[in-house]
Order: structure tokens, then sequence, then C-alpha cells
């Protein structure tokens, strides 16, 4: 088997914007295909890192490359290889589906002749197809972001940013992103850095994690090694104000001691939110 190439190389990323430090050190390696995702609260700087690794802002201190190439010296090479879903959604809402396609494939200097065919990959590739010549405005919430995730995919990037790809929609409609997106890792191969905080969005669709708070990574691990490192299973008892919450390697420890402790307790997988409160002292979705 060849040996994956690094798609994305970050070392010691900063960006302060005034007092604020919104990333601080941030370092990632990405290989091809990879699926990584930055899980993290309000304002902990998942946007500012998107924004950073696309060209859409500057770091105060750090290096990314490319393919091994510097994004700063060769910032257009770069660009082409890279797909922005934004966290909020920048089609026209006054053209047609096929209309805000062209659009990005024209800015992209693709031919003319391959274009048309192009954009009718994509939109079945969505499922919009019977779409194609409706303006944006008819569509749904989750028609909208379907239509982002393909435009973005049009010049074939070799790495795809979401920020925060399913926020605001329904858990149905956020379920049918989620294949559409794992279809776009898995078909395509493009290798994919999401940023959520949705916990089981991440723990689903992310093969690897960086938690991130306050502009800081605190963890970093596969979604089960980050589960498995703080204990498999949970007792969680109400002391009368708050749910308190122990955790255990295995199920039968948990039931043990819940039977031991005659305390009224819940015993329960642990998710991505108790590795977050464990951490921090804080939920992630407040
Ligand atoms: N242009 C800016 N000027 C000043 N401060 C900013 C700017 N953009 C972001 N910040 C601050 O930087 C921090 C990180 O913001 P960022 O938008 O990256 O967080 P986020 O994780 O994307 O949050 P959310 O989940 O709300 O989208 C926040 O404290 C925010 O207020
Ligand atoms: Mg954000």
């Amino acid at each position: 088997m060849t040996k994956a190439q690094t798609v994305l190389e970050v070392n010691s990323l900063t960006k302060q914007y005034g007092e604020r430090t919104a990333v601080k050190d941030f370092s990632l390696t990405i290989n091809e295909g990879e699926f990584w995702g930055l899980l993290g609260p309000n304002g902990a700087g998942k946007t500012t890192t998107i924004k950073l690794l696309t060209g859409l802002t500057k770091p105060d201190n750090g290096k990314i490359l490319y393919f091994g190439n510097s994004f700063f010296s060769q910032p257009k090479q770069a660009k082409k290889l890279i797909g922005v879903v934004p966290q909020h959604s920048n089609l026209d809402r006054d053209l047609t589906a096929f209309e805000n396609l062209n659009l990005h494939a024209i800015l992209h200097a693709m031919p003319k002749k391959i274009r048309k065919e192009k954009i009718d990959q994509a939109l079945e590739f969505a499922g919009l197809q019977d779409y194609k010549n409706k303006q944006v405005k008819t569509f749904s919430g989750g028609m909208k972001r379907r239509l982002v995730i393909v435009r973005s995919l049009l010049h074939d990037p070799k790495i795809l940013f979401l920020d925060e790809p399913t926020v605001g929609l329904d858990p149905q409609i956020r379920r049918s992103l989620w294949d559409l997106v794992v279809k776009v890792n898995q078909v395509k191969k493009t290798a994919i850095l999401l940023t959520t905080h949705y916990i089981e969005e991440a723990d689903k669709l992310c093969r690897q994690i960086k938690i991130i708070n306050s502009g800081t990574v605190i963890a970093d691990d596969t979604p089960e090694k980050l589960k498995n490192k703080v204990g498999n299973f949970i007792l969680e008892t109400y002391n009368g104000e708050h749910h308190v919450g122990r955790f255990f390697p295995t199920k039968e420890e948990a039931v043990a001691h819940m039977k031991e402790s005659g305390q009224e307790a819940k015993v329960r997988e642990v998710t991505l939110e108790d590795v977050f409160i464990k951490l921090t002292g804080r939920r992630i979705n407040v």
C-alpha cells in the first residue's frame, strides 16, 4: 500500500483579536482522505481556525503548508486545493441552483465546455437534479446546505473545510447531510476538516477529533480513545442540585458501585460531552 500524502500541515498557529487569543498554538496534520473534526463550544475558535486555514484572515504566528508548500508564499495554488463551506450560507438567493454553481465554476476559471457537465454531476451527487432551474430562495435549509457543499467541490479540491454544516437543521435533515458528507469523503476521497458543537455529529462522522476550548486544543484522538481515556461508562447521581458523574472502565463496575451505594443512579455509556466536562468543568452546549 502506498503511503498517504500529507495534504495539510499546520504548525503553532496563533491568532489574536486585541486582548483575546482566538486560536493558540494550533497544530494539525491531515493526510489524503482523512476525516477530522474540531469540536468545541461557541467562541472556542473554530471559525477563526477555518478562516486562517483558508486565507480569510492572517495568523500572528505559525505555519500552514499545503502539499509541503507554504500557504503564504503560494496562496493562489493552495486555494485551488481547498473547498470551503462557511458557517453562514453565501448563496445568491435570487439565482437558480445552476446559476449559483456556474458562478463558482467561472470564478474558478473552469473551461466552459466542461462546466455544464460538472454542474449536472454535482446536482446529481447532492440529489438536487430536479431543482436545477429553481431559485435558491425557494429551497429548504437542508437543500441550501447540500447545494453549498457540492458547490465547494466543483473544482475538485483535495481538502474540504465544513464550518458547522448542520447548525440549525432539524435532526432528520442533519442525518441526511451527514450521509452526503460521508459520501464526499468516501467516494471522492476528499480529506475533510469539519467544525461542530454537536457531540453526536463529531462522534458519528469524524475519525480524528481535536477538542478546543477558548482557542486551545485540550484533547486530540479518535472518538473511541477520547472516551476510553475518561472511562467507558458513567454512573450518574443527582445530588439535589445537579447531576454528578463518576467514570468506570466497564459497565459491570459501574453497576456494582451503584448497588453498593444504594443511591438512585443511572449507568450509561460516556459521550464526548462527558469528556469535555471532565476536561473543562463545563458543558459544550449551554
Ligand atoms: N473579527 C473578530 N474580531 C474580534 N474578535 C473576534 C473576531 N472573530 C472572532 N472573534 C472572537 O474570537 C473568539 C473565537 O471566535 P470564533 O468565531 O472563531 O469561535 P467559534 O468556535 O467559531 O464559535 P461559534 O460556535 O459561535 O461559531 C471569540 O471570542 C470571538 O468573539
Ligand atoms: Mg463559528
